[in-house]
């Protein structure tokens, strides 16, 4: 056995608090993202080494036409810039300026194997959604996942729940990997702060806020005043509890759920109050919620604005990720070609 090829022994040097984790370009940032993920990052990027990219790649499993994608990813990174997200302190850039990711999920490939890739549940709900089109990028999805978030050996990957199925896939590949060539990579895993994930709920009394169905309960940050207004006073309500100090119905509960990320104490305490004693007058507190809501959301929309005006600053910040993210790469690939053996001279 060649001296490249020999296994490297257990790593204790490996980094183990790198956070990493993608945004999908397709739809438009919304009131779910902010307080489901968003915020998180925000804080994340104060306390750790983070890279945040936005999946332009992984959007072509599903979006191939690609007309748009241009102005989808301007606006996304722009709506995070404008809820927060700072490319001075994180490393905010797009999947495809970084080459080496091909390069990483041709080698993860070889690793994963068909049996699995057909089993996720993922893969199965957009092979059912979309026949005509169950290409092998979709197939292999989680794949280029696991390449993203390995190529900065991150093991930090604040996600959702329905991510959990991916990154179990993704330590299996890193174990695989770690185990056939060396141990280069940390296990990824999903990482949140301990209080509980926020759900936002949709504003039509069901479910929660999501960005696949562009209809009147998902409150976007690109809505105007009006839009705001209008779909707030369309949440389903009643004529009001009969009784004093009843149980509050779903769709009431998340109304007070909505209120409490942008509403003040007092505001909260009043309806509250007003609810228990029957006196509760839904227009009154969805009006209040609408102009809590706006105050909260029109500053940003504003932001969002301004920096898609300035076309040089996104591309300088597109620029400056995809550096900080390349080197970060470099680094990464140099070990992997030498773990693997893929280094002639
Ligand atoms: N699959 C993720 C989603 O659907 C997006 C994503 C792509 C991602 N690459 C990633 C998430 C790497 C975390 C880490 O939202």
């Amino acid at each position: 056995m060649s001296e490249q090829h020999k296994k490297v022994e257990k790593n204790p040097n490996l980094p183990s608090n790198i956070v990493m984790s993608g945004i999908r370009p397709t739809g438009m940032v919304h009131l779910g993202n902010y307080f489901g993920a968003i915020r998180n990052y925000v804080r994340m990027q104060d306390e750790f080494e983070c890279y945040f990219m936005i999946a332009d790649l992984h959007s072509l499993t599903t979006h191939p036409d690609t007309k748009t994608l241009k102005d989808n990813v301007r606006r996304v990174l722009a709506e995070n810039i404008a809820c927060g997200l700072d490319p001075e302190k994180a490393t905010f850039y797009c999947q495809s300026h970084i080459y080496e990711t091909g390069e990483l999920y041709l080698y993860l490939n070889m690793l994963a194997y068909k049996g699995e890739l057909e089993k996720t549940v993922t893969f199965k709900d957009k092979a059912r959604q979309h026949p005509e089109n169950v290409n092998a990028g979709l197939l292999t999805y989680p794949v280029l996942q696991t390449a993203d978030i390995i190529m900065h050996r991150a093991s930090h990957v604040p996600v959702g729940k329905d991510q959990e199925q991916h990154l179990e896939m993704a330590r299996n590949f890193v174990v695989r990997f770690n185990h056939r060539y060396g141990e280069i990579f940390p296990e990824p895993h999903a990482f949140n702060y301990n209080e509980q994930l926020i759900k936002v709920p949709g504003l039509d009394g069901s479910g929660k806020m999501s960005k696949s169905e562009n209809n009147m309960s998902t409150l976007y940050f690109a809505d105007d005043d009006d839009t705001i207004r209008k779909k707030v006073m369309k949440a389903k309500t009643d004529s009001g509890p009969t009784e004093k100090n009843a149980v509050m119905p779903d769709y009431i509960e998340n109304i007070f759920m909505l209120m409490k990320l942008v509403c003040s104490e007092d505001v909260i305490k009043k309806y509250e109050t007003d609810f228990n004693e029957c006196t509760i007058r839904y227009g009154d507190l969805k009006k209040q919620l609408a102009e809590d809501m706006i105050s909260f959301m029109a500053p940003i929309r504003q932001k969002t604005d301004d920096i898609l005006a300035n076309d040089a600053y996104l591309v300088e910040v597109m620029k400056k990720g995809a550096q900080k993210a390349n080197e970060s790469a470099a680094k990464t690939m140099k070990l992997v070609r030498e773990a693997m053996g893929l280094n002639y001279f």
